[in-house]
């Protein structure tokens, strides 16, 4: 009796202490170890932050602040019984802290059997900007600290490099640096021996979506997503396959990587019943598809919450379109086929490059971030460098680089050197610094231009002129010369030190959860907007 009491008990230790098995990709499809076949039961899980007031009608809420799901930890307690009611396997975070502590959530929600799809952006200036793309040291910076938080733990399903970036056929010109980035965080999972997937996550649209989709997964492993989502509002109220998914269906006919809805749950047709999640997990979408995530658990501004919490954060009331999901949840079949043998490997089509309409996209990516050659340039070759009066200096590195580069301008010089440009294809030499050093480097470009006159460096006192650096323009080109040579495609190192160097003020509407509410079109992101007003963005228009 005593022994039997204490094996069951030492069973119990064991089995939450198991890890979840690693999910792989196999062809287009997703497996567990055992061999069957892997769909994303989700439902997203974001406490919403402050939101930005728009004054456009189109524009949806962008978020301006986060609240870290993953760091509470009495909330994952109380979360995780509703969780489990749902039946999910996995839940989509968007925004997390990599300075919090997640080990109680991230245990909780393994011992439940869930997975967690997590976005690598934040809100604000964490994230590729639509409006004036690059990818930059900070940027990688970010991706990675949060990465070595994360990997530690048996639960993570996959990381996404960025959320609705593209929203129209315009802003495709930002998939180099989506593609850029998904090859830079890939090669560090790599070196980190990390199974993790990566992916992206795409707002419905037109042409333009399955060349973004096609041109994500092309050329090599080693450059394309792992994974690919689409945030999907198609099916409102009663709806049908034929009505909501056919034509998406058609589109991801023969593409070569895993794709599931990485959004879904259209709230214009009523009280939701979730009449699409047998269609989606049935025989006409999984040949196709790899499941999809509810949107969303929390109450969000807009009225896709499932549940209230009460102001105490100590009770959960769950809405009758919950109780639907539950019904809905749990009352699906696996459809386990094909077989890992049958799915066979991943074919990576040759990448082609944009047509100039629908697709803007270059096939040339920008180089790996690299920190050292831009503190390098900072250090010995920079003779004016920006020296912000306040920590709060990522509001006025773009107003600062819009001045710095018409005054550049009026010399008859460019901003050329800092600048990115994803459908030409061309990336400055110092494109991936970090803003505050592109911001330096055009400091110093002006004052070197002006002869070094002692008022050329100041920018209103927020610049300071460096003695120490390179004494005159040619030395310190030659002294950049000497400092590029470590660019190129590399497996990014470990970060060293917490993220420095600022970021413009550029909301860039790519973190943070939410979606078309079920209309294809009519969608600007607020902070894009914000950025064409006051933003860091129309220096590029000297190019
Ligand atoms: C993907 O969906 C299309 C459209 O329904 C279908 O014709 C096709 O057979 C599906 N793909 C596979 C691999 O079954
Ligand atoms: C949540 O609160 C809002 C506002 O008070 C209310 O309209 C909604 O019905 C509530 N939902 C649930 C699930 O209680
Ligand atoms: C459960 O699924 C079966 C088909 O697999 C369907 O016939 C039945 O109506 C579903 N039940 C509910 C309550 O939705
Ligand atoms: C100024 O230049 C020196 C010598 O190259 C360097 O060590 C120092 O870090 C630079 N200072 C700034 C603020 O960049
Ligand atoms: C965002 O800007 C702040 C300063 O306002 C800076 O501390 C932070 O490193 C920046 N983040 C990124 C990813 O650039
Ligand atoms: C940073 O500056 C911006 C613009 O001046 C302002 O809106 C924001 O509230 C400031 N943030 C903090 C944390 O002070
Ligand atoms: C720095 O630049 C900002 C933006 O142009 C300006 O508002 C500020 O007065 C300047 N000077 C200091 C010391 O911050
Ligand atoms: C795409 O969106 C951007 C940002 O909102 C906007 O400036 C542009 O005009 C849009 N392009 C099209 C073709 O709608």
């Amino acid at each position: 009796m005593r022994l039997a009491r204490f094996l069951a008990v030492a069973a119990t230790v064991v089995s939450t202490a198991r890890a979840l098995p690693t999910v792989t990709r196999a062809g287009r499809y997703l497996y567990t170890p055992d061999g069957n076949r892997f769909y994303i039961k989700g439902i997203s899980y974001q406490e919403q932050g402050q939101t930005a007031v728009s004054t456009d009608p189109n524009a949806f809420p962008e978020p301006s602040t986060y609240i870290d799901p993953l760091a509470d930890s009495a909330a994952c307690t109380r979360d995780v019984t509703y969780l489990k009611q749902l039946g999910v396997n996995a839940v989509r975070i968007y925004s997390v802290d990599s300075t919090q502590n997640h080990d109680s959530c991230m245990s909780t929600f393994s011992a439940a059997g869930i997975y967690t799809i997590i976005d690598l952006a934040l809100p604000v200036n964490g994230s590729i900007n639509r409006a004036s793309p690059s990818w930059t040291v900070n940027l990688l910076d970010l991706y990675l600290t949060t990465i070595n938080a994360f990997s530690k733990y048996d639960n993570v399903l996959a990381y996404n490099i960025g959320n609705e970036i593209v929203i129209n056929s315009t802003t495709t010109n930002t998939a180099p640096f989506i593609k850029a980035a998904a090859r830079d965080v890939k090669a560090y999972l790599k070196s980190k021996g990390s199974n993790a997937l990566v992916g992206y996550a795409s707002t419905n649209g037109d042409t333009w979506l399955s060349l973004l989709a096609n041109y994500l997964s092309c050329g090599s492993a080693d450059t394309s997503i792992d994974l690919y989502g689409l945030n999907n509002y198609n099916w409102c109220g009663d709806s049908s396959y034929s009505a909501a998914y056919s034509a998406q269906n058609t589109l991801f006919n023969n593409y070569n990587v895993p794709a599931y809805f990485s959004e879904f749950g259209c709230i214009t047709g009523g009280t939701r019943t979730w009449s699409e999640v047998p269609v989606l997990f049935g025989t006409q979408m999984t040949p196709n598809w790899s499941g999809g995530v509810a949107f969303s658990y929390f109450p969000t501004v807009d009225g896709y919450g499932m549940t209230n919490i009460s102001s105490d954060g100590k009770t959960v009331t769950p809405s009758v379109e919950f109780t639907n999901l539950v019904a809905q949840y749990s009352n699906l079949t696996t459809i386990n086929s094909p077989t890992q043998a049958a799915a066979g490997s991943t074919n990576y089509p040759t990448c082609v490059a944009g047509d100039g309409t629908n697709f803007l996209g270059s096939t040339t990516l920008p180089p790996t971030p690299n920190a050292a050659a831009c503190n390098c340039d900072v250090q010995t070759a920079f003779s004016c460098v920006f020296t912000p009066q306040t920590s709060n200096f990522s509001a006025i590195v773009g107003d600062l680089l819009n001045y710095a580069c018409a005054q550049l301008g009026s010399q008859g010089d460019t901003c050329n050197p800092i600048a990115s440009n994803g459908q030409a294809g061309t990336y400055g030499q110092f494109a991936t610094c970090s803003p505050s050093d592109q911001l330096s480097w055009a400091m110093s470009e002006f004052y070197e231009n002006s002869n070094r006159a002692p008022t050329a460096c100041s920018f209103s006192g927020n610049a300071t002129i460096n003695k120490s650096a390179a004494p005159n323009k040619a030395s310190a080109q030659a002294v950049e010369s000497a400092c590029a040579s470590q660019t190129g495609v590399f497996t990014p190192p470990a970060p060293t030190a917490p993220v420095t160097g600022g970021g413009t003020n550029q909301g860039s509407g790519s973190s943070g959860s939410h979606h078309n509410g079920g209309s294809q079109t009519g969608f600007i992101g607020m902070g894009a907007m914000m950025l064409v007003a006051v933003g860091g963005g129309a220096w590029t228009l000297l190019m």
